[in-house]
């Protein structure tokens, strides 16, 4: 692929390897500035994702196993035939990058077990082969449960997301706006209303971006609009993403999701959660379980850099929070849909049954 077509401006572009290098679209900048963030390190990539130049579950998973790539030509480099200690610090220092969104961990665990496996010399070439795979399958599962969401919508119909669950929070085409495009490919969707959300506005900033550049019909409205949206009737569907899915189908996701699932069950607005199973985490038995990011109280108290909030005050900046299963109408995935989700549903999804 030539340098140009690498780069193009596309919202597929988020995470791309490009000439033995890491590149992440900045998303802190979007949609005013369509830049990259070289990295060349673990370090580099791990700082990247705690400071959400890549943001988004899938995403930060894809760019933590593109990390683990280059810890490994780092140590190999420096260490020769003893990379394996190096790497495992690498690791860990990509783990701890951020806590909630469970394909970080999953990610990385991939990674580590072909590390264990690995008889190479150099483990670079086998790693890369494996960040590549993670990458290829994040957008083939993206592709399919697209469709499996869209099938589910009878359009054409508006519809209300939150945060940005596109194709710049996974490998490519994305969760919640996955079933977007398909259902719009469909002829199904007359209006997406993007929640701006607040406080670091993914929805004004990168959703909205994201689905001009797609030519799909999307409106901006501040978080508190849902309620009386949903009111007036024109409203088929909640659509989301989640950084990690319990496994009594209890559904962790950016802050403000429950808030709207409260609203869809009172307005008889269906709630769709579209994911792709390594969002799932059957080692959590329910959400109270996962643990929620806090931020720094200046992501609430600034906007566009203004202080909006008197010195000295606090702010509680919790940035996920958790929809407990019973307000979820569905989960869509690339293994299938559950619809009313449970514990014996989840089981029976993750095991194929
Ligand atoms: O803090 P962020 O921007 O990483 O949070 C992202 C979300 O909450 C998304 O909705 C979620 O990761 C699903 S992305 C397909």
């Amino acid at each position: 692929m030539s340098t140009r077509e690498a780069f193009a401006c596309h919202p597929d572009n988020a995470v791309i390897w490009h000439d033995d290098r890491l590149y992440l679209l900045d998303q802190r900048i979007l949609p005013e500035e369509v830049r990259f963030v070289a990295c060349n390190r673990a370090l580099d990539t791990a700082r990247a994702i705690t400071d959400m130049v890549v943001r988004g579950a899938p995403a930060i998973g894809i760019t933590a196993a593109y990390g683990v790539v280059l810890a490994a030509r780092e140590r190999f480099r420096a260490d020769g035939a003893d990379w394996r200690e190096g790497i495992r610090a690498d690791i860990e220092l990509l783990a701890a990058s951020r806590p909630t969104a469970v394909n970080l961990f999953w990610a990385l665990e991939r990674m580590r077990r072909l590390i264990d496996a690995l008889e190479a010399l150099d483990p670079t070439p086998p790693l890369l082969a494996e960040a590549r795979t993670i990458h290829q399958e994040d957008i083939a599962a993206n592709r399919t449960l697209g469709d499996f969401g869209a099938e589910l919508i009878q359009g054409p119909t508006d519809i209300v997301t939150h945060c940005n669950a596109g194709a710049l929070a996974t490998g490519g085409y994305g969760t919640a706006l996955g079933v977007v495009r398909s259902a719009h490919a469909a002829g199904k969707i007359r209006m997406v209303y993007a929640d701006e959300t607040r406080p670091w506005l993914q929805g004004s900033r990168l959703t909205a971006w994201e689905l001009v550049q797609s030519g799909i019909p999307v409106t901006v409205q501040s978080d508190n609009v849902a309620a009386s949206l949903m009111a007036g009737g024109e409203i088929g569907w909640v659509i989301v993403g989640s950084d990690r899915i319990a496994a009594n189908g209890d559904v962790c996701n950016k802050i403000g999701t429950y808030a709207l699932a409260v609203l869809a069950r009172h307005h008889g607005v269906g709630f769709m959660v579209a994911a792709p199973s390594s969002t799932i985490d059957m080692g959590v038995a329910s959400g109270a379980e996962i643990p929620i990011e806090r931020r720094d109280a200046d992501e609430v108290l600034l906007c566009g850099g203004k202080r909006v909030g008197p010195a000295g005050v606090a702010a509680h900046n919790p940035v996920f929070d958790v929809t407990p299963a019973a307000l979820v109408d569905c989960i869509v995935t690339e293994l299938g849909v559950l619809r009313q989700p449970d514990a014996e549903k989840m089981r029976a999804l993750m095991e194929g049954g």
